[in-house]
């Protein structure tokens, strides 16, 4: 499976016997510190916020089956951003507008009512809905003026037409639907409204060009628009989308201008994971840290998803902010180091590093490994994970610096993550950022097959499925060996790495709240 089509599966239920909840706890692929749904399926974050000190966060969840289909959304609230605790579903697809699936939407303080707005999906495109909820944000009713927007602009042929950014500035309400013109490129429309309820199209906040491939195509329709402002700069956040293919997230930094949306440069890429850190969603939390989360897809097939009971993992917590060259930076938010258990390393290397150096103690699959590595001209840096002891099976963490310019390349290896087949192991990259003297921070975060790694502020982020118990172990290589007697060693300062604590402890309820 290369991407994730949209409906592409029916609701086959998964598993005769057990629930899809136990049967999806025995996963050994099931991460255990990242939020995971109780069983069936998990695509997008929805109305992330925080509401009376307590953290929200919704997401698109199918609890009859782990496939994409009759979408509700799941409800969970944390403290911390890390341990989280289910609550009842806040939204069931039912007659009307969102008859087929309650598609992603945000979470609104409308004067100290909570509602969230989100896409009903019933017709030929999905329609702009509401739901008000009680003071606890535990019940939820949809609005009887639903849909408050009933399809796209009159006269502009759209590709599609779904999710909703919402904001209230100047004394009115304003919101962002992702769409795309067909023959154009992707867009985000703009509306206006006093209420939430009575909306006017103002026009086009930004379109994209679909003609156009440099240095990233942007695809034909953008999913899940997301605006905020860092230090005074405007960045648009959108999911490029094509025909049912989800591509990757992009961000557009730019400023505003006579309600439009201005870029000052190209689109770029969130994450170099693509598909796999896909739809985020961010919010500004008390502290003013912008937080982002998003779904890490499966990179297993259909069949594999229906026989584990349980598909899609939401990331961790990822602070976003902006560097001084203009580019997003991205880093897992300070609440993540709160998992760490035992320090399993502290300090430099073993001797020799030639061949690729076993980190003996780093063994596990729930694991923070953080590393200080200088990189000279010409060298490459390894570090393997979810390692067999043969090597039959290894993910391959890489840094590599070419040329003299402070930039290295960052390459996630996933030919040999698994003996298994029908897995997804395109290989993934990107540049990221040295400091002057060659230097970089590397974070691995390994959690069964969920993998976050954070290199210089860019991300990438990826899925791998070991199917040996023994895939646990974890080398680093510093020089690329006697073949290539070239290259420069890499230099490692430190290494740290700790065991990361579990947040969950049994199988969940698919319906919290409703339990018999
Ligand atoms: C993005 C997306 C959204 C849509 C939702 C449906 O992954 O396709 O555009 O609202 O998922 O679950």
């Amino acid at each position: 499976m290369t991407a994730q089509t949209q409906d592409s599966v029916g609701s086959t239920p998964s598993t005769a016997g057990d629930d899809l909840a136990t049967v999806s706890w025995r996963d050994p692929q099931r991460p255990g510190y990242h939020l995971v749904p109780p069983g069936g399926w998990l695509n997008d974050p929805n109305g992330i916020g925080r509401w009376d000190g307590t953290f929200h966060l919704f997401y698109q969840y199918n609890p009859y089956a782990p496939v994409h289909n009759l979408i509700h959304w799941g409800h969970v609230t944390s403290t911390d951003l890390v341990h989280w605790h289910d609550e009842p579903i806040a939204l069931v697809p039912s007659e009307g507008a969102d008859s087929e699936g309650c598609w992603s939407g945000v979470l609104v303080d409308d004067g100290g009512v909570p509602t969230l707005v989100y896409s009903g999906r019933g017709g030929r495109y999905e329609t702009a809905c509401l739901a008000t909820g009680s003071p606890d944000l535990r019940t939820w009713t949809k609005a009887p003026a639903n849909p408050v927007i009933a399809g796209p602009p009159k006269g502009v042929d759209v590709t599609a037409f779904r999710d909703h950014c919402v904001w209230r500035e100047d004394g009115e309400w304003h919101q962002l639907i992702g769409s795309g013109i067909r023959g154009v490129g992707g867009a985000a429309f703009h509306y206006t409204s006093p209420d939430l309820r009575e909306w006017t199209y103002t026009g086009p906040f930004v379109v994209g060009d679909a003609a156009s491939g440099d240095p990233v195509w942007t695809g034909t329709m953008w999913e899940c628009v997301d605006l905020f402002t860092l230090d005074g700069t405007d960045i648009l956040v959108f999911s490029a989308w094509d025909e049912g293919v989800t591509l990757y997230p992009l961000y557009l930094t730019g400023h505003r201008e006579d309600g439009m949306f201005v870029p000052d440069g190209p689109a770029r890429l969130v994450d170099y994971g693509l598909r796999h850190f896909y739809a985020p969603q961010s919010v500004r939390d008390d502290d003013g840290r912008r937080i982002m989360f998003a779904w890490l897809q499966e990179a297993r097939g259909d069949a594999a998803a229906i026989e584990a009971g349980w598909s899609g993992v939401m990331s961790l917590p990822r602070e976003v902010t902006l560097d001084a060259t203009g580019a997003l930076v991205f880093a897992p938010s300070a609440e993540v180091d709160s998992l760490r258990g035992e320090h399993l390393w502290s300090g430099g290397l073993p001797a020799s590093t030639t061949g690729p150096t076993p980190l003996r103690t780093v063994n596990g699959d729930q694991l923070d490994i953080v590393l200080d590595v200088t990189l000279p001209e010409g060298a490459r840096f390894e570090l393997a994970v979810r390692a067999t002891p043969d090597g039959a099976e290894q993910t391959v963490v890489s840094l590599e610096r070419t040329g003299a310019a402070p930039l290295a390349r960052l390459a996630l290896d996933r030919s040999r993550s698994s003996l298994g087949a029908g897995l997804d192991v395109v290989d993934l990259g990107g540049d990221v950022p040295l400091d002057t003297d060659g230097r970089v921070s590397l974070r691995i975060l390994v959690d069964h097959s969920a993998l976050e790694v954070f290199a210089g502020g860019r991300a990438l982020t990826a899925r791998i499925y070991p199917t040996r118990s023994d895939a646990a172990s974890t080398w680093v290589r510093t020089a690329a060996g006697t073949t290539q007697p070239e290259r420069a060693a890499a230099r490692v300062h430190s290494i740290d790495a700790w065991r990361m604590d579990s947040v969950w402890d049994g199988p969940r309820p698919l319906w919290p709240g409703e339990e018999t």
